[in-house]
């Protein structure tokens, strides 16, 4: 019986590679290019199974091409929100996600930035590297206290959770927390975490948000102007979610005013470009992307897209259903 046969739209730690193609006949993207919509077309068309990322966009008018033959996207990755999933249902593609195994490295990403943005990181080295440090003294570059601040966040899933933890028990921090249902009473009374009513209540009582909902449609533009307007002009914004969940132009207006005292991004409207705004400014805090980018993390993340496969394959329910 010939192989099932996997297309993996970029490459994955040599390791996990290795494995998969132990199981099936894997073809790599070998120059790990980002595919274009023509790319990823013809891939539904001639494998079994398509590997796609954050980065490759999946809309209707790519799931819809004709002749295809893929029966699942095994997506490497948390987010969805670049797959039509109502469309890849309507078209019986069944699509997987890789939930779990990149809580801690995305939570971690999270504080880093949330660290950065408070205590003027980025901007310090930036001004090492310029050779502008004229040396010690007692008003330079001062900045905001993290330890016993309070963390704001949106979304309480497991990245959510695990920020919570570390911000809780790491920096005495109070935590506020925005969800449509109330979380597990045993991690709210764990985390002593206060649950808001309101997202206006959340941002106005709020040192530091973090934000941790899906991206979409649903929360395209959350934090806009007038939602910027809400938070303490001391407070910082971090996000490690998806980049069209803030508004660039009106959070780059806001830290240009200072209406906002800083942000710390790993995602972008548009990424990989960012808006020329933010590059500009001093009190943000800018990171490519890099939530889950541990190399275990990312093996991880191979081996539970592979289980997914080899449930697909075997006939059996899959796993990490998202479609
Ligand atoms: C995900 O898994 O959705 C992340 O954004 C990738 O780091």
């Amino acid at each position: 019986m010939s192989k099932v046969k996997v297309l993996l739209t970029r490459r994955w730690p040599a390791a996990v590679e290795a494995t998969l193609m132990q199981r099936y006949e894997v073809t790599l993207n070998s120059d790990d290019h980002p595919f274009s919509a023509d790319e990823i077309r013809t891939a539904l068309q001639y494998y079994d199974a398509v590997c796609p990322t954050v980065c490759d966009a999946l809309p209707a008018d790519v799931l819809q091409v004709s002749n295809k033959r893929c029966k699942i996207l095994g997506n490497f990755g948390v987010g969805y929100n670049h797959i039509d999933i109502a469309t890849a249902k309507a078209e019986g593609i069944v699509v997987t996600n890789t939930p779990g195994v990149l809580t801690q490295s995305t939570a971690d990403i999270a504080m880093t930035l949330l660290l950065m943005s408070a205590r003027r990181g980025a901007e310090g080295d930036r001004m090492i590297r310029a050779n502008q440090w004229t040396g010690w003294c007692p008003t330079h570059m001062l900045s905001t206290d993290v330890t016993g601040a309070t963390l704001g966040l949106i979304g309480f899933g497991r990245i959510a959770q695990a920020m919570a933890h570390k911000a809780h028990f790491g920096f005495g921090m109070r935590i506020l927390y925005l969800k449509p249902t109330p979380a597990d009473p045993a991690t709210v009374a764990q985390l002593q975490a206060t649950r808001c009513d309101s997202i206006a209540e959340l941002l106005e009582n709020s040192d530091f948000v973090s934000l941790h909902c899906p991206g979409g449609a649903e929360t395209k533009h959350l934090i806009n102007a007038e939602n910027l307007a809400l938070m303490k002009p001391t407070a910082h914004l971090i996000n490690t979610a998806r980049g069209d969940v803030v508004d660039s132009q009106a959070l780059i207006t806001a830290l240009h005013n200072r209406q906002s005292a800083g942000a710390g991004l790993d995602v972008y409207e548009g990424e990989p470009n960012i808006h020329p705004g933010f590059l500009t400014l001093d009190n943000v805090a800018l990171l490519p992307h890099l939530g889950s980018a541990t190399l275990n993390t990312r093996i991880a993340m191979g081996e539970k897209v592979l289980a997914n496969l080899e449930a697909f394959f075997s006939g059996k329910e899959v796993i990490d259903r998202v479609a």
